[in-house]
């Protein structure tokens, strides 16, 4: 190769490649992720959060797989909340309690965050580590359907967080009319279900999560927009 002349890109390949085969282990195959795992692997130290009971609940996630936002999704649900000065957070599908964390942040002391979940032992540890954190105080939890209990219940949320069964999603679209104050937003959790909202997949629980997307789409109330972290999230501003 001539002095000076350009290295081919892929030709850095060689050199980084047992880097590049340890993030491969950690994160699956570049096709299984929306961005290059080396973006991933910066962004998740750019996004690492320095607090234990936070960093107890990733441990726990990642240990028993189980699906929570995670700390990139954390943060924009956290900043979006500020922005409106939320207050009052409705969540449907709760878990246990990662992303009531961020919510529970975002409303500050004087605000309250709706915890809901079909499973007793994910909201009493929900409970368990909100208490730990000092949060506890500004969260309350319930026990069953969220469809159910958000349907019956009679507040006004400044921001409804959906993360529950997908067949279900599009049911929580009438609810939100009197439910979400209008200057709030709807913030839905897996809008891109793996890539599975594309591929012709034709489970009941992708067709929930592009029904819902269709509804938002096609209403003038919402002015919304789909950032595509980890696995996609919806953002919807209700306008009027
Ligand atoms: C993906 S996890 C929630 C994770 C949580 N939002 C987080 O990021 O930390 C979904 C949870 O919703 C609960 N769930 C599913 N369908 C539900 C429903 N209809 N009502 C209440 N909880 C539901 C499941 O038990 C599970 O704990």
């Amino acid at each position: 190769m001539p002095v000076g002349a350009k290295q081919p890109l892929h030709s850095n390949l060689r050199v980084f490649r047992p880097a590049y085969l340890q993030l491969c282990e950690k994160y699956g195959p570049v096709s299984e992720n929306m961005l290059d795992i080396g973006l991933k692997e910066y962004l998740s130290q750019l996004n690492a959060v320095d607090d234990l009971v936070l960093n107890d609940m990733h441990e726990r996630a990642a240990n028993q797989r189980f699906p929570i936002i995670g700390p990139e999704v954390g943060r924009l649900v956290h900043l979006l909340g500020k922005a409106i000065g939320a207050k009052t957070v409705f969540e449907l599908g709760s878990g246990f309690g990662y992303s009531a964390w961020w919510f529970a942040h975002v409303v500050g002391p004087d605000g309250l965050v709706y915890l809901t979940d079909t499973k007793h032992e994910n909201l009493a540890d929900a409970e368990m580590y909100l208490e730990r954190s000092g949060l506890l105080d500004r969260c309350c939890t319930y026990l069953g359907d969220a469809l159910v209990h958000f349907e019956a219940w009679n507040g006004k949320a400044d921001i409804v967080f959906v993360d529950i069964d997908k067949q279900d999603y599009p049911k929580i679209f009438p609810l939100l009319n009197d439910r979400l104050r209008i200057g709030g937003m709807l913030i839905v959790d897996n809008i891109l279900w793996s890539g599975r909202v594309y591929m012709g997949d034709d489970a009941e629980s992708t067709h929930g999560v592009q029904q819902l997307t269709q509804l938002i789409r096609g209403d003038a109330r919402y002015l919304w927009s789909i950032v595509p972290i980890r696995d996609g999230v919806l953002t919807a501003l209700k306008v009027a």
